[in-house]
Order: C-alpha cells, then sequence, then structure tokens
C-alpha cells in the first residue's frame, strides 16, 4: 500500500494559509538582503516579564516538577485564574468545575470543538475571523456558517440572523482580531438573551483582554448576567504577559461546557510543563505593571502607525484595543482585493501587512497591520508607504 495523502480527508478541508504566498514574498525578498518592515503575524516582540521567568527557572531546577502534571492545571494555578477573574471582573467562580487550563487559547478552542461537536454539527463564526475561530470547526469535522462582523452597527442582526439556521454553538471575540472591534457589557447581555432565546452555546475568546486603550475597559462576556449558563470564555496568558511561545491559557465559564473539554483533555494531554504552569501562577498573582506597560508600547506605537499613516493620505479610526490596526484599503486600490495589495505593499514599499481575506471573504477591503515593530521602523514604514498615493 503507498501512503496518498489525497486520502486524509481533513487535509482536503483545511485550505492552504492565504499568508502563505505573502510569507513566501516576503522571505524571498529578505534572501535578497531587503529589509522589510514587518507587521504580519500577531506574535509579540517583547520580552516575557523578568519575575515571571525568575520563577521559571527556579521552578524548572527542581525535580518533583519534571514528572507528568495535571491535565486540567494545577489546583493552584486553577486558584489563581478564579481570583483574577474576581479581581478584575468581579466574578466569583468554582476552581474546581468552573475553569480549566489550556496549552494557549488555540489549543483549548480546538479541543473544545472536538468536545462538543458531532460530525456535521454547524458552529456560527465571525466573517472575518482569527483563522482557528473558523479552523478548529472544520478539525472537529462541523460545518461552519459565517456572520458578517465587519459593521457595528449591524452586528447582532447579523448574529441573529445565523442563529436562525439553529447552530450548536456560537463564536465572539472583542476585543476582536482582526477588526478590533470592541463592545460594552450591554453587547454580551444582549448576547445571553440570544443564546437563550435560540439555545446557542457561546464561545467567547478574550484574548486581548488587557491590550485596551485611552481609558477602555473591556468586558468580561462572564460578567453578563446569565452568561455563566449560556457559555464559556477563553484567556490566554500570550499577549498580556508577552508569553506567546509558552503556551498557556484557560477557559471559564459554563460547568457543563468545562467539564467535556476537561474529560477530552484528559485523555489527550497530561498538562502543561508544571514550571510553566507555576510561573503562569506568578504572572496572575503578582504586580499587574507589566500587563499595563506592554499595553502602553501597543498604545504608542498604534499612534505612531496611524498618525503616520494619516500624514501621508491614509486615514484610520484610532483602535481602542488590541494589538493591530485594521485598515481599509485606499480607495484607488480597493479593485486590487487585499492579497494583491500586501503583495504591492512588500514589492513597492518593502512594507509586509496580512491581507484581510485570509480572516474570511468579508475581511478583503482590509489589510491588518499587527504592532510588533518599534516606533522608529513604524515611522520608517509610514514614509515609504508615501509613494502608494502621489
Ligand atoms: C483572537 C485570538 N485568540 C487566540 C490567539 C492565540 O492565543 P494563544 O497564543 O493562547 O493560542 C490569538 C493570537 O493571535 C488571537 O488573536
Amino acid at each position: 500500500m503507498s501512503i496518498n495523502s489525497e486520502n486524509f480527508s481533513l487535509l482536503s478541508k483545511l485550505p492552504q494559509y492565504v499568508f502563505s504566498s505573502v510569507n513566501e514574498l516576503k522571505y524571498e525578498a529578505r534572501k535578497k538582503g531587503e529589509d522589510i518592515i514587518d507587521f504580519g503575524m500577531g506574535n509579540p516582540d517583547q520580552p516575557t516579564p523578568r519575575h515571571i521567568i525568575e520563577k521559571l527557572l527556579e521552578s524548572a531546577i527542581q525535580g518533583r516538577n519534571h514528572r507528568y502534571s495535571v491535565s486540567a492545571g494545577l489546583p493552584k494555578l486553577r486558584l489563581a485564574i478564579t481570583n483574577w477573574y474576581k479581581r478584575n471582573y468581579d466574578v466569583e467562580l468554582d476552581p474546581d468545575n468552573e475553569t480549566i487550563v489550556t496549552i494557549g487559547s488555540k489549543e483549548g478552542l480546538s479541543h473544545l470543538m472536538i468536545s462538543l461537536l458531532a460530525p456535521g454539527e454547524t458552529v456560527l463564526v465571525p466573517d472575518p475571523c482569527y483563522p482557528i475561530h473558523s479552523y478548529s470547526v472544520l478539525i472537529a469535522r462541523g460545518n461552519i456558517k459565517e456572520y458578517n462582523s465587519i459593521k457595528d452597527e449591524n452586528l447582532l442582526m447579523n448574529i441573529e440572523k445565523g442563529l436562525k439556521t439553529k447552530p450548536k454553538a456560537l463564536i465572539i471575540s472583542f476585543p476582536s482580531n482582526p477588526t478590533t472591534q470592541t463592545v460594552d457589557i450591554d453587547f454580551f447581555t444582549k448576547i445571553v438573551d440570544l443564546a437563550k432565546k435560540y439555545s446557542v452555546i457561546v464561545i467567547h475568546d478574550f484574548a486581548y483582554a488587557d491590550i485596551c486603550f485611552d481609558n477602555y475597559k473591556a468586558p468580561s462576556f462572564l460578567q453578563a448576567s446569565g452568561a455563566m449558563n449560556v457559555g464559556v470564555e477563553s484567556f490566554s496568558l500570550s499577549k498580556s504577559y508577552n508569553m506567546a511561545g509558552w503556551r498557556v491559557g484557560f477557559m471559564s465559564g459554563n460547568r457543563e461546557v468545562i467539564s467535556a473539554l476537561k474529560r477530552v483533555k484528559s485523555y489527550l494531554d497530561y498538562g502543561i510543563f508544571q514550571p510553566i504552569q507555576i510561573a503562569a501562577i506568578t504572572a496572575l498573582n503578582e504586580t499587574q505593571d507589566c500587563v499595563k506597560q506592554t499595553a502602553n508600547i501597543y498604545k504608542e506605537r498604534r499612534n505612531r502607525l496611524v498618525d503616520g499613516l494619516s500624514k501621508i493620505g491614509w486615514e484610520i479610526e484610532l483602535p481602542k484595543a488590541t494589538m493591530f490596526v485594521w485598515a481599509k484599503i485606499p480607495e484607488q486600490y480597493l479593485g486590487m482585493g487585499s492579497l494583491e495589495f500586501s503583495k504591492k505593499l512588500i514589492k513597492d514599499c518593502k512594507v509586509a501587512v496580512s491581507p484581510g481575506v485570509g480572516f474570511g471573504p468579508s475581511g478583503d477591503e482590509f489589510v491588518r497591520f499587527a504592532l510588533i515593530e518599534n516606533e522608529q521602523r513604524i515611522q520608517q514604514a509610514a514614509r515609504s508607504m508615501k509613494k502608494l498615493f502621489v
């Protein structure tokens, strides 16, 4: 028998990453020695705060931390999570039944879908969305139904329209990657009402909880009255604590949903390397100044980019949160679509961005800048994009 990848049915469902063609151009340019200013991937460039690394080192040297750990997460970490919710959002959680540690949000969301869905069941996902929101459904052999998540004023209406098709679950994520849209607690209350009306499980991805600016504080979905009855919320230490490579996050909320994920994960993993979990306890329990400093770095970069683009004639509204700027393609280039426009930015301006279409068809009039370059490089990029407007 010869092995033929065409027989692996899941692979045919997972499309090629749209981002890969832009990435290839970027690598080719770099191979030629060109300096590409890279706003492509949302990969935090700052180091993890020192006190968290020190805790990792101290724990890693101790042999007792080298054994298999606990799949659902150390009890002390689950306690730190519930204290974090109480302190930040005045939400009370039972550490044993209403929260679970995940190997980052991506792992948590993917295994959650496997835990909840029977093959062929449908999940309502945003378009555009962070790719794992839709791919996790495909990986679980589910079907995707999309709602347009571009326009603020129509959002609830779009969601309700999708809910009428009776999906099993609904994914929402605010502050949003890629659109940077934010919501208030009223929005979540309406989502809870819709969830009850249409008997749908709500999954809220809260990765940018702390990356907020200008006195905006993002609400937790679990603050909405009745949210615990209808859904769960996923949080990641990747962005708030610059711990993207460590792979640690958590999911909290409805105990039936958490219990389903816990059960499936208990077959699949033995928990994150224990020193990482111990360092995560330090991250959540100790000073949060580092979180504020990180948000401040993104705020200054956001200002620099939006200001720089405005000076060259590309007007973009200041986002209130996230590490991204979601920019409508200038009128004269709109016809190209986001993929060709992104390629043009690399070729002509030596600037790499993510084409909006990579996040879903409704994103095609936009490109996304990830704020992972320093202010000086951002200014340099804005200057170099000036030629688009002459
Ligand atoms: C909305 C959203 N959710 C989840 C993640 C990934 O989180 P993690 O590193 O915990 O898997 C990202 C990363 O960019 C994101 O933008």
